[in-house]
């Protein structure tokens, strides 16, 4: 079985009711990145970030999959599949998906500030006050802007070694992530799923599949489908 790697972002979900970052209303729009996704913006106002957080994750829990995550999940039952995922929400395991990477954490987790090793699932809000088994104040379980990316070896190491790439749904504005299309054998093929081409996607064998996620993911899905079953 050939390897598949899929690196998602922000656009993959925003068929699901959950907006992207950076398109025209999107929420660095509407708020300070600084303020709500730093280290300095929780040691400054710490009730701003988990008010901000609490948002986005009662709206995820109101969301759904979409056609988009469940299609990558049938590409699993044909392919060696991981998914790179720079969404913190849980739509591609709630549409069947197995190897989820989550590079910038995950929103329905939380963490104690003083020791990172203990996780929580946390459907709820968290509160000023809500505290670890060992007494330190919980944090969404996310990558802020200046932290480190402890997920990104691994996802190089997948990257490096994929048979085919695929990219949906993300402007690669963001690194180390935006890099990983740049460790993709120079003979892969390659595909993004984005209505807008991303900036620095200048590599040899690109397909730009200008679409929306729902519906250009399933055409991609059904067409490499075909090509696998007609190849064994
Ligand atoms: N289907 C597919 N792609 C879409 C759709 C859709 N329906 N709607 C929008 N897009 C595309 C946009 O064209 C854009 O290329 O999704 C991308 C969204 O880009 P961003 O808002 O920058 O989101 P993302 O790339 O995931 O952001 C990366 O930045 O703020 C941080 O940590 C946050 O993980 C996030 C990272």
């Amino acid at each position: 079985m050939k390897k598949v790697v899929v690196l998602t972002g922000a656009g993959i979900s925003a068929e699901s009711g959950l907006s992207t970052f950076r398109d025209a209303g999107g929420l660095w729009e509407g708020h300070n990145v600084y303020e709500v996704a730093s280290p300095a913006g929780w040691a400054k106002n710490p009730s701003l970030v988990l008010d901000f957080y609490n948002q986005r994750r009662r709206q995820l829990l109101e969301a759904k999959p979409n056609a988009a995550h469940v299609a990558l999940a049938e590409l699993g039952e044909h392919f060696r599949l991981n998914i790179i995922t720079q969404n913190v929400d849980d739509l591609h395991e709630r549409g069947g998906a197995k190897n989820v990477l989550h590079l910038h954490g995950e929103l329905l987790k939380a963490r104690s500030t003083r020791y990172p090793h203990l996780v929580y699932d946390w459907r709820e809000d968290i509160h000023i006050g809500d505290t670890c088994e060992k007494g330190s104040q919980l944090r969404p379980h996310i990558v802020w802007f200046g932290e480190q990316v402890h997920l990104m070896e691994r996802a190089v190491q997948l990257t490096i070694e994929a048979d085919i790439f695929i990219v949906v749904g993300t402007s690669l504005n963001v690194y180390p992530a935006a890099s990983l299309i740049d460790y993709v054998g120079f003979h892969k093929p390659k595909y993004i799923v984005d209505p807008i081409l991303p900036e620095g996607t200048d590599v040899a064998n690109l397909h730009f599949i200008q679409k929306r996620a729902t519906e250009g993911v399933p055409m991609l899905v059904e067409e490499l489908i075909l090509h696998a079953k007609m190849a064994a």
